[in-house]
């Protein structure tokens, strides 16, 4: 995490004395339960011959990616290293729920770690995330995986210290889930997964209720965090080499509506824009239905945010949309997104498609190919309806069968594909601006980059260029991404 707000929680930490009673307020009562863990922790190491391993593994959205670095910051705060592989001395799945095969993927990895934990007996087994805000599958853990040894939900992941501490001294299983977040409790440690750039949560939950959707009952209602505590986030990020944010929430043109002293996201961008040193600003999830001019004017007055919009349609039947809850029809999603591919035409638009939801008829989904051949998007995930218990949508009877499903989401896949192609045709042989973020995997001696509008680029390079904005010749398209060489170096 930043260096300067690390030292800052230290110092408060060196100074609490574990001998009072645990303090009542946040965050500082996580500290003493961190100080307590790392005394545990040191024990651990001592008898291990070296500090005990962990492995978070993070599956579903950014905002879980997110909160792994947040989990991860505390694990390093108490003591732990971490590990890449799952044989490890503290393994913390942190889990997503919004279509049914993530749950399957779940039950399948754990009985692998049963055998792990069969070997090293001071192994510990955690499960959080969205998966266990859901009443049954904490059941199923509590009843059939009794060798898991905590589990907790979204709202108190910041309490994993005091669980954890709870487990090592009652050595049994610890549940510990709410159904709502109390508080938003912000300055406590965190370990980002790249050096030069960062997500920053703005808003928590959802309001909307899409009734496929299962986001609102996991991760509760919608939070949006005060514009100085974001601020003062991404001021330290920057002081401390982070050159681009991803701001996010579940519908970001919602934030701040509910605020004391109430702002909105387009005000909020532009005082994000205008922190000195950032050079990158990107967002999502941008929902259809929120999306204000004032917006758009902010993104186009403003190079520093990034020319990618990702906008989900979800279909384009208005009969279908007002079935999912989505409030907008398939009118006003297309006069929204050709009014942005005018006002700023270098942006690439992305979206998420639902294929199949309950009473989808061949009409409707014409129209969703009717939508996607107008927008021609740069890129679109397409998702096959998932039934997902307790969200209204599950209830209905009209479910579209498996064969027809598939046969529209191969037809759907062919005309998404050939946009996206086309699309990165565009920029061949221009020169444009990337941000390097990794070695390539496959090819060596190459590093790889993204553009503004989130186009990723290949070129000959070393590590040294790794986090660094070049400019860049885009020599080949291929596909979904390009081929480049490096003009010169902005630094
Ligand atoms: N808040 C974002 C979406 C978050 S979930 C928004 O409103 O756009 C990410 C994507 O998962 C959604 O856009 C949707 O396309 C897909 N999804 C959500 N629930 C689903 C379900 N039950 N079945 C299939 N796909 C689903
Ligand atoms: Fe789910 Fe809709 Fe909320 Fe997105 S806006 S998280 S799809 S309920
Ligand atoms: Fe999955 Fe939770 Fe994100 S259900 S998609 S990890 S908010």
């Amino acid at each position: 995490m930043e260096k300067a707000r690390q030292e800052e929680i230290d110092q408060v930490i060196d100074a609490i004395d574990l001998s009072m009673q645990e303090p009542e307020v946040e965050p500082y009562r996580q500290y003493y339960f961190i100080k307590k863990c790392r005394q545990m922790i040191a024990q651990l190491t001592d008898k291990l011959g070296q500090r005990p391993t962990a492995n978070v593994v993070t599956f579903g959205c950014q905002m879980n990616s997110r909160d792994s670095e947040k989990l991860e910051g505390i694990l390093a705060d108490i003591g732990y290293t971490f590990a890449d592989s799952e044989d490890a001395d503290l393994v913390l799945f942190n889990t997503c729920t919004v279509r049914e095969n993530a749950n399957d993927k779940l039950y399948g990895r754990l009985g692998q770690l049963k055998r792990y934990k069969e070997k090293n007996p001071d192994m510990l087994i955690g499960i959080c995330g969205c998966m266990m805000q859901e009443a049954e599958e904490v059941e199923r853990i509590k009843k059939s995986y009794r060798y898991v040894d905590i589990v907790f939900g979204t709202h108190n992941i910041y309490k994993l210290a005091e669980i954890l501490n709870e487990r090592l001294e009652g050595n049994r299983q610890v549940v510990d889930v709410v159904e709502k977040a109390d508080e938003i409790v912000e300055q406590l440690p965190n370990k980002r997964l790249y050096s030069f750039k960062s997500g920053v949560n703005i808003m928590f939950g959802c309001n909307n209720f899409c009734t496929y959707c299962i986001v609102p009952y996991v991760r509760g209602r919608e939070r949006s965090r005060e514009p100085e505590d974001i601020i003062r986030e991404i001021q330290n990020l920057v002081a401390d080499g982070v050159v681009e944010v991803m701001l996010l929430g579940q519908n970001v043109n919602s934030y701040g509506k509910n605020l004391e002293n109430p702002i909105s996201f387009a005000q909020l961008l532009e005082k994000v824009v205008a922190i000195d040193g950032l050079k990158r600003v990107r967002f999502m999830t941008s929902h259809p239905k929120d999306l204000s001019d004032d917006l758009i004017r902010v993104i186009k007055e403003n190079q520093k945010i990034c020319r990618h919009l990702h906008l989900p349609l979800q279909s384009g039947s208005t009969a279908i949309l007002k079935k999912m809850n989505r409030g907008y029809t398939k009118e006003s999603y297309l006069d929204l997104a050709l009014k942005i591919r005018r006002e700023i035409p270098e942006m690439s638009l992305t979206t998420d498609i639902i294929v199949g939801f309950p009473g989808e008829s061949e009409e409707d989904f014409e129209d969703t190919l009717d939508v996607v051949r107008k927008v021609k998007y740069d890129s679109a995930f397409t998702f096959i309806y998932s039934k997902r218990s307790g969200t209204p949508a599950a209830k209905w009877e009209n479910q579209v069968s498996d064969e027809v499903i598939k046969e529209r989401f191969d037809r759907l896949l062919k005309e998404v594909q050939k946009d996206a192609a086309n699309s990165t045709k565009k920029y061949e042989k221009e020169t444009v601006d990337i941000l390097v973020e990794n070695l390539n995997d496959h090819m060596d001696g190459y590093v790889t980059g993204r553009m503004s509008n989130n186009m990723v680029v290949h070129i000959p390079g070393q590590k040294s260029l790794i986090g660094k904005i070049i400019s860049v010749v885009l020599d080949e398209a291929k596909g979904f991404y390009y081929m480049g060489h490096m003009v010169e170096s902005e630094v």
